[in-house]
């Protein structure tokens, strides 16, 4: 993407309000407890703040800066950067609603997921699995509107463990819920 349209598409971006795939994962997130966890691609900081309640340190990073100025559930140890990027320091979880639809481009950062929906979460996947401890777990959001079957053979690579946890049928698609467990560093 040039350098002035992704600026511009940054500066413009509202957070995602929790929505269906938000509360997928809150309902899985809510049972998991540890000491540190990172969410990525905050938005509202819905599942920051859920993650608040059983983790001691919590980290929210997103892309958009405009997002995270109007962040109304999480308020502290927001980073603007991509994926984990800005990190040196290895969580015990790691989540992610990820962008995921099926796009030609990206013209939403909130939603779209590029080719195959697999640009942006490829992006971010290949981002935080370094900052992942030995044992330690990734969890997103993906979608049958997108080629989640690539996705799940891209995490699988660099030492993981993967497999689909949950999945809800909505009217259009099926959202499918994946774990990756780091097997060593
Ligand atoms: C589907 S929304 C999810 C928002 C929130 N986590 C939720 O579940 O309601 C995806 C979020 O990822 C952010 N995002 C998109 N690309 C990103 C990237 N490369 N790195 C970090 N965040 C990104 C967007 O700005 C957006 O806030």
């Amino acid at each position: 993407m040039k350098l002035l349209k992704l600026q511009k598409k940054l500066s413009e971006t509202e957070p995602y309000p929790p929505s269906e795939d938000t509360f997928f994962l809150a309902d899985y997130v809510k049972n998991i407890k540890g000491y540190s966890a990172l969410d990525v691609g905050t938005g509202s900081g819905y599942l920051s703040a859920l993650l608040a309640k059983s983790f001691s340190l919590v980290v929210a990073t997103d892309i958009s800066f405009n997002v995270l100025k109007k962040q109304n559930y999480f308020t502290s140890n927001m980073i603007c950067c991509n994926g984990a990027d800005a990190l040196n320091y290895k969580f015990d979880l790691i989540i992610c609603n990820l962008p995921y639809l099926n796009t030609e481009e990206v013209l939403d950062l909130t939603t779209d997921g590029g080719k195959e929906g697999l640009t942006i979460p490829m992006e971010i996947i290949g981002s935080v699995k370094s900052r992942i401890k030995p044992g330690g777990e990734l969890i997103y959001v993906t979608s049958s509107l997108s080629n989640f079957k690539k996705l799940i053979d891209y995490t699988k690579l660099d030492g993981f463990s993967v497999r689909i946890i949950a999945k809800k049928k909505l009217f259009f698609e099926d959202l499918i819920l994946v774990k990756a467990i780091k097997l060593f560093s």
